[in-house]
C-alpha cells in the first residue's frame, strides 16, 4: 500500500518534470515492468535510435545501455541524452575496440567493415556501416558488390546472418554474455512441457540454439510476430524482461521464457528513483565528442535507411 502510494507520487513527478522539461522517455524492451510502463516509446535497438532522430522533444531519457544513449548522442546532437543510470553497458560492446578495427582492416585492406550497433561511439567511427540484429541480414545483402566482408563483433550474429546470405564473413570473438546463457536444452525441455508453442530466439543466441526455432528475430520483430501469429503459446529465447511487454501486449496468449537465468544485469540498473533524479537534475549527460560523432554517423545513417 505504501509502496503503491510511493510510485503514484515518483509517477506524478516524472509527468511533470517531461512536460517542464520538454522530455520523452525511450525505453528498451529489456527494461523493468516498471520502467516499461513509463515509457513513452518502447523499441528495440532500431526502432529507438529512429525514434531519437525524430523526436521533438529538446531532452531524451534513454532507459537501455550506454551504446544506445551514444547513438542517440550521435543522432541528435542538439539535445540533451541522459541516463538514469550511467553504468548500464553492454559487455558485448566492450569486446571490440577502435584500435582492433585498425588492425583488422590492415589486415584485409579491401574488405567492407560493417558493425552491430552493439559497439561504442568510438568503434562506430571506423565503421563503414552499422546494423542492428533486425537489419543485419538486409545490410549484408546490400553489399553483393563487396568481396569481402568484416562483421563485429557479435560472432554468432555473424554466424546466422553468414547462413542467411550465403556470404563468409570476417567476424570477431565477441558475444552477448546473457544470450549465450540459453541452451538447446532448455528450448528442448520447454517444447516438451509446451509442444505446441512456437519458439522465437534472438541472433545473439548459440548456433545450437537457433537450429531449434521457428523464428529468428529482434525483439520488437518477437513482438510484431507474438501479435500475428495464430500461436497461442510461444517460448521466448531473449533476455527474460521481453515478457513482460509480450503479455502486455497479447493478453490472450502464453509466454514462456526459454530460460529464466537470461538477465542482462545492466538493462535491470534503471528504476522509477533513477528517472526521476535524472529529470530533476538533467543527469547524467551522454555525449559523443564531436570529431567522433562526425566519423560516426555515416555509418549510423546507412543503418537507419535499411529496413
Ligand atoms: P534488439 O535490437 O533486438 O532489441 O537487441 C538489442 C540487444 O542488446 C540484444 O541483446
Ligand atoms: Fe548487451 Fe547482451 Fe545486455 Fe543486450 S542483453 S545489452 S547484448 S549484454
Amino acid at each position: 500500500m505504501l509502496k503503491k502510494f510511493i510510485n503514484n507520487n515518483i509517477e506524478k513527478r516524472i509527468k511533470e518534470l517531461k512536460k517542464k522539461r520538454n522530455a520523452i522517455i525511450l525505453a528498451h524492451n529489456y527494461q523493468l515492468p516498471e520502467v516499461q510502463d513509463l515509457a513513452d516509446y518502447l523499441g528495440d535497438s532500431l526502432e529507438l535510435s529512429r525514434k531519437a532522430s525524430l523526436t521533438s522533444a529538446s531532452v531524451i531519457v534513454f532507459c537501455g545501455v550506454y551504446f544506445m544513449a551514444e547513438t542517440a548522442s550521435i543522432l541528435c546532437p542538439d539535445k540533451k541524452i541522459i541516463m538514469p543510470d550511467v553504468s548500464a553497458g553492454c559487455p558485448m560492446a566492450n569486446m571490440i575496440t577502435a584500435a582492433d578495427i585498425r588492425k583488422l582492416r590492415k589486415e584485409h585492406p579491401r574488405a567492407v567493415v560493417v558493425g552491430y550497433v552493439n559497439t561504442p561511439a568510438e568503434v562506430k567511427a571506423e565503421l563503414d556501416i552499422c546494423c542492428t540484429s533486425s537489419n543485419a541480414v538486409a545490410v549484408v545483402n546490400s553489399l553483393k558488390d563487396k568481396e569481402e566482408i568484416i562483421f563485429v563483433p557479435d560472432k554468432y550474429l555473424a554466424d546466422y546472418v553468414s547462413k542467411k546470405t550465403g556470404r563468409r564473413l570476417i567476424s570477431w570473438n565477441g558475444f552477448c554474455p546473457t544470450h549465450i546463457k540459453i541452451l538447446p536444452e532448455d528450448i528442448k525441455r520447454e517444447k516438451q512441457f509446451h509442444p505446441a508453442a512456437k519458439v522465437v530466439v534472438h541472433p545473439e543466441c548459440l548456433p545450437s540454439v537457433l537450429a531449434l526455432a521457428d523464428e529468428v528475430l529482434s525483439t520488437s520483430k518477437m513482438c510484431q510476430y507474438a501479435k500475428e501469429t495464430d500461436a497461442r503459446e510461444i517460448i521466448v529465447g531473449t533476455e527474460v524482461g521481453l515478457i513482460y511487454r509480450l503479455k502486455q501486449d497479447n493478453p490472450t496468449k502464453e509466454f514462456y521464457p526459454a530460460a529464466e537465468r537470461a538477465v542482462c544485469p545492466n538493462m535491470k540498473r534503471t528504476t522509477e528513483e533513477k528517472i526521476l533524479w535524472s529529470l530533476e537534475e538533467l543527469k547524467e549527460e551522454v555525449r559523443v565528442p564531436d570529431d567522433i560523432r562526425r566519423r560516426a554517423i555515416n555509418a549510423i545513417n546507412k543503418m537507419l535507411e535499411i529496413i
